[in-house]
């Protein structure tokens, strides 16, 4: 049975014109600043949010560990919001790696509040971390895909800077946000003091991170980077599909954004489903199936076995579906039908 795959977009297999590119990449030890398609890669990927620098990571983990570790010294504490992937999903490695507090705060949907930031602030005391960052999500993963708006990481990073922090963006999908809300990246690279993007989700490389800012902040996370064995060699292999997708990937995320509303939509439409539309804003679509909580795994399970994957995150979101590059119109009018089917044809969720 082929399979409709909506638990991620890191789930995308590279295309033939990625594989080609990987095929042909001219390469060097990157170690040694060798690799020209790497240094080729950060040349662009630098220029398109017109910072001084970039740099290529081989994941987003590592890209925000090593901007954290850029930004601060080991006992100091650093501002993140409570569902965030830094806070979340990165094992705390910004405390055993680089010695950092995290004073997760509460938000509007990954919008944190300025004046909330502004007051959790430490205020220089023999007793007390010094805050030295502040971290942004954008999009949002686990606020179902928000849009951090410009002006609102314009506020915070105002916050950060009159403080002398630095303000940084977990921008694994930024690219995204970037298209949902037409805002430029060269203007999150003027606010923010580094930024990491990824390239392994919805842009559809098989690997690969990138991340801007200063040469400063770029030089520090390099070393890093080596010391956590990321410097790695002939990667040039990796960077040339990701250069196809930083020139012709992007535009294309409107129709996941678009597919992801008409799923949404169909999905709601179903007795006992619910989903908040118009939490709906890029690729991501959290779904809360008939029944209790309890019940939602079967729902997975139920659609699993007629083709449909996707994910149950936890009580607090549902289940997740999200677009990408390798599910269409019709994986998402698969989903309804099979989704229709489960909740209407007497199994209900959790059969
Ligand atoms: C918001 C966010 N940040 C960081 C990461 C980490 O990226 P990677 O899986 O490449 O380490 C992810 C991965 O899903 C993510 O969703």
């Amino acid at each position: 049975m082929t399979t409709s795959d909506f638990r991620s977009d890191t789930v995308t297999a590279p295309s033939e014109a990625m594989r080609a590119a990987m095929a042909s990449a001219e390469v060097g030890d990157d170690v040694f600043g060798d690799d020209p398609s790497v240094n080729a890669f950060e040349r662009e990927l630098a220029s398109a949010f017109g910072t001084e620098a970039a740099l290529f990571l081989p994941s987003g983990t590592m890209a925000n560990i090593c901007a954290i570790r850029a930004h601060t010294r080991p006992g100091d504490e650093i501002i993140v919001e409570e569902q965030s992937h830094i806070f979340r999903n990165e094992q705390a490695a910004s405390a055993w790696i680089c010695g950092v507090q995290a004073a997760p705060l509460p938000s509007d949907r990954g919008r944190l509040d300025p004046e909330l930031v502004a007051a959790t602030f430490r205020d220089e005391d023999i007793h007390h971390p010094r805050t030295t960052l502040v971290a942004v999500e954008n999009t949002h993963n686990y606020q179902g895909g928000a849009v951090v708006p410009l002006d609102r990481i314009e506020a915070l990073a105002e916050v950060a800077h009159a403080r002398g922090a630095a303000l940084h963006i977990d921008g694994a999908r930024l690219w995204n946000a970037s298209v949902a809300s037409g805002t430029p990246l060269r203007e999150y690279g003027r606010v923010a003091d580094s930024i990491m993007v990824a390239f392994s989700k919805g842009l559809g490389c098989p690997a690969g991170s990138g991340l801007v800012g200063s040469a400063e902040v770029i030089a520090r996370a390099r070393r890093t980077r080596k010391g956590l064995g990321g410097g790695m060699r002939q990667v040039g292999v990796l960077t040339e599909p990701m250069r196809l997708a930083l020139r012709d990937g992007i535009e294309r995320l409107a129709e996941d954004h678009r597919n992801a509303r008409t799923l949404a939509e169909g999905l709601n439409a179903l007795a006992g489903v619910t989903v908040d539309l118009d939490a709906v804003e890029t690729n991501i679509v959290f779904v809360r199936p008939p029944g209790d909580a309890a019940s939602w795994p079967g729902f997975v399970e139920g659609l699993g076995e007629r083709g449909v994957r996707c994910c149950f995150l936890g009580v607090r979101e549902g289940v997740r579906f999200v677009t990408h590059l390798d599910v269409g119109a019709d994986d998402v009018a698969r989903a309804i039908a099979a989704a229709r089917e489960l909740v209407e044809g007497g199994g209900g969720a959790g059969s």
